[in-house]
């Protein structure tokens, strides 16, 4: 599976958001990802469409929403609309995956289920007909800047085993360090923020993260 780079922007300040993000996207981020967050399925409260609809001038790189959120189902529309191409929702917010990933398709969406590090991986093998993607957390979701937890690549190495094709994202504690051993377990897409924001050059860091991918 090739390998992709998705940076996340939640580590970057709002306040100036648009030139690390056209920066990573003229670097060659194969993703934008970004992390919306309710402050009910998780604490913090994060941004919504609007944000991803102020950037999505910037560049053609595809723009993923995660949907840290209750409700999923409620936000398609609007990221949809402010220009995304996938939308990962996560498994803990509804007990009706399937129709959901069913209706982003039928949006004619990419779609992506998550699970946090305390989901069993099986909550995704009955929707591996219906996603695009699988995404990891390989930290708690809500907050940028965590130490990576490497017992959750047990479920990257079970994925991979079943579904030698599906997309697999890691998202949360990659870093130079962690991206060859998710990588070794079967993960393909990498998510990074805090480890790009910290960079003085975000680009450099993207271009260090994708000769770790080669
Ligand atoms: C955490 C988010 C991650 C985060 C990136 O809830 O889903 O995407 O922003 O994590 P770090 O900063 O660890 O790369
Ligand atoms: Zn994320």
């Amino acid at each position: 599976m090739t390998c992709k780079i998705a940076p996340s922007i939640l580590s970057f300040s709002q306040a100036a958001i648009a030139e690390p993000t056209r920066r990573l996207m003229a670097a060659g981020a194969d993703w934008i990802h970004f992390d919306v967050m309710d402050g009910q399925f998780v604490p913090p409260i994060t941004f919504g469409a609007a944000l991803v609809a102020s950037l999505r001038t910037l560049g053609n790189t595809p723009f993923e929403a995660h949907l840290m959120t209750l409700t999923p189902e409620r936000h398609f529309e609007a990221f949809a609309k402010a220009g995304c191409r996938r939308i990962t929702f996560h498994a803990e917010a509804t007990h009706h995956a399937y129709r959901l990933a069913q209706s982003l398709h039928a949006m004619g969406l990419e779609a992506g289920l998550a699970i946090n590090p305390a989901t069993a991986v099986g909550a995704i093998l009955p929707c591996l007909d219906t996603i695009d993607l699988a995404l990891v957390m390989t930290v708690n979701p809500g907050w940028g800047g965590q130490k990576f937890i490497a017992s959750t690549l047990a479920k990257v190495r079970k994925l991979r085993e079943v579904a030698p094709d599906l997309e697999i994202e890691v998202d949360g504690g990659i870093d130079p360090d962690t991206l060859p051993i998710a990588r070794a377990a079967g993960a393909n897409v990498f998510v990074a923020g805090h480890y790009l924001a910290s960079q003085d050059d975000p680009a450099q860091g993207l271009a260090c993260l994708r000769k770790l991918c080669a």
